[in-house]
């Protein structure tokens, strides 16, 4: 599929970077909800310069830099098309990596806490795979708007980045006893809001790290999982999906002004982690399913 010019509505980004998303992987798989039509070629979050735009675009000119949360095209690729709803300007605070590491992770960790968590400042709020993408989006988000935040990786470095991100405690979730060390740190009070990004492996144990009325957010899950309902009874808490992909455009429009605030006023601030050349994809693709250790965004380099 060749895309090489833009309807009116649409602009032509030269791709800089591309972010991975797990998403990416499961859809190629086939084992996903949605499958695409194909030829389909994956990349959302593609951070670049503008080569043109269409005739009724006015936000972007030729040579601006910017950042997308959705293409046409496809990002894993030297040019991709954007409608100019899904582009947003890139700061020069940021590299293109940097740029490739906002959309999805950010969008879907301000949806977690706000648009469906509700989180209030004052909260606790444990990021129960804190060191990934979404993980350091959602630890700098919280910490920014004044949550309590608790954050897991699976080593050493993951829990430094996890810390210098926002993060006011760390534990390891391949420890034996850190769901221990978890409610010892919160004094068994019990924790507000869990970011759940492996659910399959810890719903059943979250239930019991939550306060009254306390609500998991399912963002990551990837298998079936036994929980008992009384857990949820005992506590009146809530388990309550994710999906960013049903996303409003008002609700789109609200995650894209709390982004674009936090770049501008610092503390938005992406972690890049492994960075590939886009021939390298597969590898790529088989080290965010199968990680020793996230470190950050991982990203393609066309
Ligand atoms: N619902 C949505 O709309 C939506 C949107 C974006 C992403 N997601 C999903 O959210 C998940 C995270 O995405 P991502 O982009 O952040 O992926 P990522 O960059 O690959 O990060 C994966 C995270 O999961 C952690 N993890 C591994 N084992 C864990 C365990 N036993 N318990 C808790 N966490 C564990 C990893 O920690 P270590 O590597 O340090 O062990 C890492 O922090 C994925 O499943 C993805 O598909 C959902």
């Amino acid at each position: 599929m060749l895309f090489n010019k833009c309807n009116s509505f649409q602009v032509l980004v030269k791709v800089h970077a591309c972010g991975v998303n797990p998403v990416e992987t499961y859809m190629r798989s086939g084992n996903y909800s949605r499958i695409p039509a194909l030829p389909y070629t994956p990349g959302s979050d593609v951070a670049g310069v503008i080569e043109s735009i269409g005739e009724r675009v006015t936000a972007f000119k030729r040579g601006d830099r910017v950042f997308t949360s959705a293409t046409l095209s496809g990002g894993y690729a030297d040019y991709a098309v954007a409608e100019a709803d899904r582009v947003f300007p890139l700061s020069d605070k940021l590299n293109f990596s940097q740029g490739a590491a906002i959309a999805i992770p950010y969008f879907t960790a301000y949806r977690a806490l706000f648009i469906k968590g509700h989180a209030k400042a004052g909260e606790s709020v444990l990021i129960h795979g804190a060191s990934g993408g979404v993980g350091i989006a959602a630890c700098q988000i919280a910490r920014a708007y004044g949550l309590q935040v608790l954050g897991t990786a699976g080593t050493e470095e993951g829990m430094n980045i996890v810390l210098r991100n926002g993060a006011h405690q760390a534990f390891n979730h391949r420890e034996a006893n850190y769901l221990d060390k978890i409610k010892e740190y919160t004094k068994m009070q019990g924790i507000n809001i869990i970011i759940e990004m492996l659910s399959n492996v810890n719903l059943a144990a979250d239930l019991h790290l939550l306060s009254h009325a306390g609500r998991v957010m399912v963002v990551g899950s990837r298998g079936p999982i036994e929980i008992n309902p009384r857990d949820a009874m005992n506590k009146e808490s809530s388990i309550i999906g994710v999906t960013l992909f049903l996303e409003t455009e008002e609700e789109r429009r609200e995650c894209a002004r709390a982004v674009l605030d936090g770049i501008e006023a610092g503390w938005l601030n992406p972690v890049v982690g492994p960075e590939y050349p886009l021939q390298e994809v597969a590898k790529a693709h088989k080290d965010i399913i199968h990680s020793s250790g996230a470190r950050g965004k991982m990203v393609l380099l066309p």
